[in-house]
């Protein structure tokens, strides 16, 4: 597999986000970011907090679940532990909401505006166990660029 390079995806997210004021765009952006230059990546984008519960927002991919509560699925557990959930194989897994039967591998990182939990950026995979401690750590500085403009 091709190692992501997360620094070109960082400079793309700077350059497509600079002196956009619209939430919306800026998470779109990231999401197309992300699907296109990440292998083996089958859905990719955004839950956000409303109300309480994680609703879908911007993505790349099948459609998908739109209401997911604090607790529930990957995405859920994400909000609940507040920490990044990693999963090598989502069918070992008791608690998954599954989208798109094609896949296998997920990684969540919770997303922060002003020190509050925000939402998350979900990522899904084909491939078992797809997403390596190398691309945690270039998601997580993805997203901490990604805050700088919610
Ligand atoms: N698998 C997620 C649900 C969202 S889809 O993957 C897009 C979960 O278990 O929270």
């Amino acid at each position: 597999m091709n190692e992501t390079d997360f620094g070109i995806m960082i400079a793309e997210l700077e350059r497509r986000t600079e002196g956009i004021a619209s939430i919306t765009a800026n998470l779109a952006n990231a999401a197309a970011i992300i699907f296109n230059s990440m292998a083996d990546v089958n859905w990719a984008g955004f839950y956000l907090m409303e109300n309480g519960r994680l609703v879908l927002g911007p993505f790349q991919g099948k459609p998908a679940v739109v209401n997911i509560e604090v607790g529930n699925g990957v995405c859920g557990t994400a909000v609940a532990e507040n920490r990044i959930q990693r999963v090598e194989d989502v069918h070992a897994c008791c608690n998954h909401i599954a989208c798109d039967l094609a896949s296998n591998s997920e990684i969540v990182i919770p997303i922060y505006k002003d020190g509050v939990i925000f939402g998350v950026l979900d990522i899904d995979s084909p491939v078992t166990g797809r997403f390596s401690d190398a691309d945690q750590q270039g998601l997580e500085s993805f997203c901490r660029i990604l805050e700088k403009v919610l």
